[in-house]
């Protein structure tokens, strides 16, 4: 992970397919987040800067760990996607989460917050270290910094030949993530990211979903975020659409993968968490 001058362009795009797939994905990776949080020691009473909310997910989890006694606010930069985000709280008649748009570094928000939390989104800003330390200065003493990020680097260390979409799939994606910018390695990096922003030293997890059989939904998981970033592939010249052929994806994975008897590796997810001195 070097600093970058700029932040990366959001890879997956901001269209109504992203939304779904964001949802998507908080399934698959629902579990490994409520491990986090419960090891972070989030809980009852809190009130929880959460950064980068997306479809509202990790808010919504978030609110269940604090309690009606507790509070959320959720800040992202993409206004549109905090609509999603505020139907969902209002649908599952969650009342202690607030949704705020703005830049997460940029925003006025008070410095008496217990944890600040993100899901996904360091790798996007152009200096996760300078990122961790502006949001450190909401909390109070004792404050918990939580967050959670994707790898894609040990990928190489899992290629086999037995599955040789899988394989190209892989390569393509992460090639598509390095080109617009968004730190591949953010995961690996939080313990640097931390240590450079003056925080304690973190503890770390980390975690991916794997499965094998026809019935497991990663495949359907993997081609919509396909889908998502197909119109990168395509400007970038990496494929043609005829070759990602994203409508039949799923299903050639899915072969491939039952065929090989090799489970196929979703993207790592690294957790950190760490508490201000008191
Ligand atoms: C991959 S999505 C993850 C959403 C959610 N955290 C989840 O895990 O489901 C990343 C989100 O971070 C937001 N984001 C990126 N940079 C941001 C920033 N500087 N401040 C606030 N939000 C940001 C994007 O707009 C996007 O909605």
């Amino acid at each position: 992970m070097s600093n970058q001058t700029r932040d990366a362009e959001y890879t997956l795009g901001r269209g109504e397919s992203e939304t779904e797939r964001l949802i998507e994905q908080s399934q698959l990776y629902e579990d490994v987040t409520r491990r986090f949080l419960l090891r972070s020691s989030i809980t009852k009473g809190m009130k929880v800067l959460e950064v980068g909310s997306g479809a509202g997910d990790v808010a919504l989890t978030l609110a269940g760990f604090v309690g009606p006694d507790g509070a959320v606010v959720g800040v992202d930069v993409n206004a549109d996607i905090l609509e999603t985000a505020r139907t969902r709280a209002n649908d599952a008649g969650v009342e202690n989460v607030e949704f705020v748009p703005g830049d997460a570094r940029m925003l006025e928000l008070p410095n008496d917050f217990d944890a600040v939390v993100g899901r996904l989104v360091l790798l996007y800003m152009a200096s996760p270290a300078d990122a961790l330390k502006k949001l450190a200065t909401h909390l109070r003493p004792g404050g918990i910094v939580a967050f959670q990020e994707i790898d894609f680097t040990l990928y190489p260390a899992i290629v086999h030949r037995d599955t040789p979409l899988v394989n190209t799939s892989i390569e393509l994606g992460m090639t598509v993530f390095e080109r617009s910018g968004a730190h591949i390695g953010m995961g690996l990096n939080l313990y640097r990211a931390f240590v450079e922003a003056g925080l304690p030293e973190p503890t770390l997890h980390f975690e991916a979903p794997m499965g094998g059989s026809a019935a497991w939904p990663g495949y359907e998981y993997l081609a919509n975020s396909f889908r998502s970033i197909l119109p990168l592939i395509e400007a970038y010249g990496l494929a043609t659409a005829e070759e990602v052929d994203i409508d039949t994806l799923a299903e050639r994975l899915r072969a491939e993968v039952v065929a090989a008897k090799r489970p196929l590796v979703l993207p790592p997810h690294i957790t950190a968490y760490a508490s201000l001195a008191t």
